[in-house]
């Protein structure tokens, strides 16, 4: 098997070791002294290898015409490297080309840099860049540390369902799954469309949140999570707006909300730590490239306590700040990014968790607190972004839960199963959403959740 970049340049292999090595070509240059120079990338890790091809190569002819993105294996020999940089380098014995570049014009790569936007475009470029590669990797590393996590704390891992009939958030941006023929839907006698024709035999959409199912699991199984695919048709384009993201969303049975707002922050700080320690190069990258803070604000993010504060405080502290925010304040008013952001960034300048929302701007499922104004809800608000987290205490009482659903003109028989859980040992439990996407951002300093998503999905856009 071929070695990764990463265990040449980590010294896995002793100097005047031979190796073979696969990747892709970033950069070349060549040398006056019968030398070229090829910077060979594998997605291993950050930084390529450099590799030196001596004119005594019989294929010189055609190493001297590899451009960036050509495929290349390589054999060779580890060797102390004299130039600056890395620390070793490989001498080549001998350079396999695998695939040409078929016109170097219309591959863009070399020298210069794109334009974000420019990227999402081309789905063959994309990840072979330097920003994106480097996402790739520290999504991947706050993916697994979250598994890590949730693991030893004794929560079990819960999949749950992408097609359902149940809105979770109540908000009606829901993407619709069907079999019927668009073309020819069938009526009933009001000409509303009959869905009992349809695969499931009733309306169906993609999932918003795997909270509600979630919630069955929690109170059988205790401490629970999603981690997965969630799906939103709201018709936003803004730049931490997905119309498909991933949310995991843990759910913890005898826990209130002061138990999961600890948790949330335990969550955080330590996924924090596992990219501090284990993306050290790629972190590296951001703080030069993209946010000259991002490594040494989540450095101090884990040492410190998150502060709490409560919804009503918030809106006297933004009517007092002096600022013009676009959407007034009032208490009643949902918090828009602009004043999540003046809050999280200005007011505290580290992550804030929000408690004690208004009832009538939160979901059907929170649970009412004394004062019968407020639900006991609590987001998450970092700096540069705004809201990452959503949760709650879920309402585990029947009859104020029935309450609720009248006053918001929903239907009991739609909500049976969710329902039956309060009627058979019902218990408080507690859970909430992180958006793995802001989550990314956030971390990376990257401006815009399309770009820490290999795929994004947005308004106008599904072609790869
Ligand atoms: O606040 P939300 O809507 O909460 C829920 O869905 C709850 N059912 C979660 C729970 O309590 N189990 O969404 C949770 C998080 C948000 O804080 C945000 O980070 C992210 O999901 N999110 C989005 N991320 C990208 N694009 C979108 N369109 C998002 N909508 C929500
Ligand atoms: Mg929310």
């Amino acid at each position: 098997a071929h070695t990764p970049v990463v265990d040449v340049l980590k010294g896995q292999h002793a100097v005047g070791d031979t190796v073979l090595v696969k990747g892709w070509v970033r950069t070349r240059r060549d040398s006056k002294a019968g030398l070229s120079f090829i910077n060979l990338h594998d997605g291993s890790c950050f930084d390529p290898v450099q590799v030196i091809a001596l004119n005594t190569l019989n294929n010189y002819d055609d190493i001297l015409k590899l451009t960036a993105g050509c495929s290349v294996s390589i054999t060779g020999t580890v060797k102390e490297s004299e130039g600056q940089g890395q620390a070793l380098e490989i001498e080549a014995q001998d350079v396999e080309i695998l695939g040409w570049v078929e016109n170097p014009d219309t591959y863009p790569m070399a020298a210069k840099r794109h334009s974000i936007e420019y990227l999402r475009e081309h789905a063959h470029l994309r990840p072979r860049t330097n920003v994106i590669g480097a996402v790739t990797r520290v999504r991947h590393c706050l993916s697994a540390a979250i598994h890590r996590f949730f693991h030893e704390q004794g929560y079990y891992w819960i999949s749950t369902p992408i097609m359902t009939a149940s809105d979770t958030e109540g908000a009606g941006e829901m993407f619709r799954v069907s079999t019927l023929d668009m073309a020819n839907l069938p009526l009933d006698d009001k000409g509303h469309v009959d869905y009992s024709e349809d695969f499931f035999g009733k309306e169906t959409f993609l999932t918003v949140s795997g909270q509600l199912n979630v919630e069955t699991f929690a109170c059988a199984m205790s401490k629970v999570y999603t981690f997965g695919p969630t799906f939103r048709a709201e018709n936003s384009n803004t730049s931490r707006h997905l119309a498909e993201f991933w949310m995991i969303e843990p759910e913890v049975a005898f826990a209130d909300l002061n138990d999961v707002a600890g948790l949330a922050e335990e969550l955080l700080k330590y996924v924090f730590k596992a990219v501090l320690e284990e993306r050290r190069d790629d972190m590296e990258f951001f703080a030069k490239r993209i946010n000259k803070e991002a490594i040494s604000r989540l450095e101090k993010v884990v040492e410190q306590d998150f502060v709490h504060m409560d919804y009503t405080d918030a809106i006297e502290i933004l009517k007092n700040s002096g600022k013009k925010f676009e959407f007034p304040v009032e208490w009643g008013v949902d918090l828009s990014s602009e004043h999540e952001r003046y809050l999280a960034e200005e007011h505290v300048g580290a992550p804030i968790i929000m408690k004690n929302y208004p009832k009538d701007i939160k979901a059907f499922y929170m649970r009412i607190n004394d004062d019968e104004k407020t639900v006991a809800a609590m987001d998450v608000l970092a700096p540069g972004i705004g809201e990452i987290i959503g949760g709650s205490q879920r309402e585990e009482r029947l009859d104020v839960f029935d309450r609720r659903l009248d006053e918001m003109g929903l239907n009991r028989e739609d909500y049976a199963w969710y329902r039956d859980l309060r009627r058979y040992g019902t218990v408080p439990h507690s859970g909430f959403g992180l958006g793995f996407e802001r989550l990314v951002a956030y971390v990376t300093g990257m401006q815009n959740v399309r770009d820490v998503i290999p795929f994004p999905r947005t308004p106008g856009n599904a072609q790869y």
